[in-house]
Order: structure tokens, then C-alpha cells, then sequence
């Protein structure tokens, strides 16, 4: 069974599906892999690494006519979907509620389309959980770069020359970007708080060292898949008012927060922003749908009276790396699942919760 990739849009995307390491892991349970020529190149993976592992080299329509399974990260355009055919398998990121019409159009070309955004969040998909293993890296990244750009030091040092005071940080959403975000502050020394509207994530905050900020009201707002519910406009009162006095002493804010299949949720507001400290930092990584805070613009950085205000759509183009060493290894676990060594066979089972959700339908 042949499993192909084509290079993405390298000017939006520079990650990567497959790697050497899983190529040779596809390899071993009996796949090909057909990749294009330069595919790793942007990060410093030569075709050679491809090829000493057993992949094949091959041109676009080549890999597209060849392959079984196409992996892919984001949808490919139409040059693309158009060569592919019937029974074909495609896999990706394919933000499946504002790709519709696409997607099913190649539904009624019998192609089989998984979107690993739609995977049900339960034990057995965790290997497989794309939105997890990006969101972690998100979160750890967005403080990094908050720290590198931030003018002052982290943690409270005491010297002969004086003392200096820890940062302060505040973490608003604390899902797994969020979590990472936190973990990654407190490990340079700041002082870290968080806010969600999951009561549920209050321990989890606590045990990363964080201090949670809890708006009443909170504990009603998850939803029995454990994520959160759009919050009503008088809860989002008491959380301004909670967040406009703590915004006042806080250095550097990571904006997570998410509503699946909503637009994220406004929550730092331009009163809060002029309330900012000069020189301090809002890195929001909820830019791609909306923004968190006012002012954010995707792929911008906005300076308003000192406060710096950083959107990006795709923050894991900053570590493609280990991005693709992550996705890849969810692909990977993803196609095992699909796949029946015996009869060398992909098996579509309905019954399986994570083929069912995960299939655009
Ligand atoms: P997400 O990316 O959808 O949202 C990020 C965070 O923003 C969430 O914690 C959410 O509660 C919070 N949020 C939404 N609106 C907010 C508002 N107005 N103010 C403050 N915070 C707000 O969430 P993510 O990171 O994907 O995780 C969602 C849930 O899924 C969590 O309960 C997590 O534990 C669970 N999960 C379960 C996994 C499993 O395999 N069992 C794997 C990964 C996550």
C-alpha cells in the first residue's frame, strides 16, 4: 500500500507530514512512501535522509495517481484535490467548518477525507490527538517568544546591586496551550496566573504552580465533552471587572481561549489594554479565529501606548520541527488504526468512534 505527501504551501505552512523517522516506521509495517523532491528541505531535512529510510522521490502527479493515502497538513488546492480519485484516502488538518463545500465535493468523488481537528477527545485517540500535540508546543513557544522580546528580566533575583522582581504572567484559557503556558513560565521563574471558565482546570492551574483566578459563576460553563460552553454576557461582566484590576500588574498575558466551533471569545478589551503597564506583552495565540484581546491581528504585531499586541495564525511555524515530529507520529497512529495488516487493507469500520468522527461526512 502507497502512502504519498506533497510539499505544502511553503509560505503558510512549513511543517511537515511524514519525517525520516516515521517514514522508516511506515516502512516497517509494510508501506511506501512517495514524497516530492525538497519536501523536508525548509527544515533541514535533505531528500537523502528520505531516501536512506527506503522512500521514493517522485513527482506531484506521480505520487498523486500512485498513492492509496495522501497526508497532508492543511487542504491542498484544487490542483491538487482534483487528481485525486475514487477510494482515495486523504488525512489532515483540514478545518472541516470552513472548508465544507470543498470537502464535499470530494465526498461525492467517493474520496475518503479525515480531518484529525474532528477526533473524539477519549484515552484511545490520545496518540493520535493533533490539536494536543500542537496546542503544547503553541503555549510553550508563545512564552518564549514573550520572554525573548520582554525587557525585562523574569525571575526575582537578588543581588549586591539590588533586587529585581518576577515577572508577572497571566494565562488566560488553560487547555493544553494554556497548561504549557503556564508550566513553561513558572520554569523561568515568573510569578503565574491563569483564568478559565472551567472550574475543572482550577486543580490543574494549582498544580503547575499557578494561582487561579476564579469568576463566578465558572463552574458552569463545561460541557460534558470537557470543553467550554460561550460564556453569557453577565459572566463576562464579572470576568472584566476581575480581569481589568489583575491586568494592571500583569507584564506579559498568553491568550488561549477557545470555543470549538465559535469564534474566540473577546476578552481583553481596549480599557483593560490602557490600563497596561507600558512595555508589557499580549501574545495571543487565539488570533486565527478572531483574537482574545482587542487590537490583535493575525500575522501582526500592534504597538498601542507601549503595550505590544502579537497575533499569529500559525505560531508552530516557529518550531516546524518539532511540530512535524508530532504530527507526524499522530498521522502515523492515525493510519495504524485504519489499517488491517492481515488482508493489507484499509478497513473504514463505522463502529470505530474515532474512524466515525474523524471522516467528513
Ligand atoms: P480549547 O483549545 O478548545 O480552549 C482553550 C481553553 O480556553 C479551554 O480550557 C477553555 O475552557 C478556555 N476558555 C474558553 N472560553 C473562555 C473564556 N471566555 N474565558 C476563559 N477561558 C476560556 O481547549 P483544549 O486545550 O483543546 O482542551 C479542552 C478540553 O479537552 C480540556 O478539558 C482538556 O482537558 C480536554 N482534553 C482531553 C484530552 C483527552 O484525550 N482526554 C486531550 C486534550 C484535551
Amino acid at each position: 500500500m502507497i502512502i504519498g505527501s506533497v510539499s505544502e504551501n511553503k509560505d503558510i505552512e512549513k511543517r511537515i507530514s511524514i519525517t525520516p523517522e516515521l517514514a522508516k516506521k511506515y516502512l516497517q509495517s509494510g508501506f511506501e512512501i512517495i514524497i516530492e523532491s525538497g519536501y523536508g528541505l525548509h527544515i533541514n531535512i535533505s531528500d537523502d535522509e528520505f531516501i536512506k529510510e527506503g522512500c521514493k522521490i517522485d513527482n506531484r502527479e506521480n505520487i498523486l495517481k500512485k498513492s492509496k493515502i495522501i497526508l497532508q497538513l492543511n487542504l491542498p488546492d484544487e490542483s491538487v484535490l482534483s487528481q485525486l480519485k475514487e477510494n482515495n484516502i486523504l488525512i489532515g488538518n483540514f478545518n472541516s467548518s470552513q472548508n465544507l463545500e470543498k470537502l464535499q465535493k470530494l465526498k461525492t468523488k467517493k474520496i475518503f477525507v479525515f480531518s484529525l481537528e474532528l477526533l473524539p477527545r477519549i484515552t484511545r485517540a490520545q496518540s493520535m490527538d493533533i490539536l494536543s500535540s500542537q496546542a503544547n508546543l503553541a503555549g510553550y513557544k508563545a512564552v518564549v517568544d514573550c520572554f525573548a522580546k520582554f525587557k525585562k528580566a523574569i525571575p526575582m533575583m537578588m543581588t549586591a546591586a539590588g533586587t529585581i522582581s518576577a515577572a508577572k504572567v497571566l494565562v488566560v484559557g488553560a487547555g493544553v496551550a494554556g497548561l504549557q503556558a503556564i508550566a513553561t513560565a513558572k520554569r523561568m521563574g515568573a510569578i503565574v496566573f491563569a483564568t478559565d471558565v472551567r472550574m475543572a482546570s482550577k486543580e490543574q492551574v494549582e498544580s503547575l504552580g499557578g494561582k487561579f483566578l476564579a469568576v463566578e459563576g465558572s463552574e458552569n460553563l463545561e460541557t460534558d465533552g470537557g470543553y467550554a460552553k460561550e460564556a453569557s454576557e453577565e459572566f463576562k461582566k464579572k470576568q472584566e471587572d476581575l480581569l481589568a484590576e489583575t491586568l494592571k500588574k500583569i507584564d506579559i498575558v498568553i491568550c488561549t481561549a477557545l470555543v470549538p466551533g465559535k469564534k474566540a471569545p473577546k476578552i481583553i478589551n481596549e480599557k483593560m489594554i490602557n490600563g497596561m503597564q507600558a512595555g508589557s506583552i499580549i501574545y495571543d495565540l487565539a488570533a486565527s479565529q478572531g483574537g482574545n484581546s482587542d487590537y490583535t491581528k493575525a500575522d501582526e504585531v500592534v504597538e498601542k501606548n507601549g503595550i505590544t499586541i502579537i497575533g499569529d495564525k500559525n505560531i508552530l511555524n516557529k518550531l516546524p520541527v518539532s511540530a512535524s515530529n508530532l504530527y507526524a507520529k499522530n498521522l502515523f497512529n492515525f493510519v495504524l488504526n485504519l489499517y488491517d495488516k492481515e488482508s493489507n487493507k484499509i478497513n473504514i469500520n463505522m463502529d470505530d468512534e474515532i474512524i466515525n468522527k474523524t471522516l467528513v461526512k
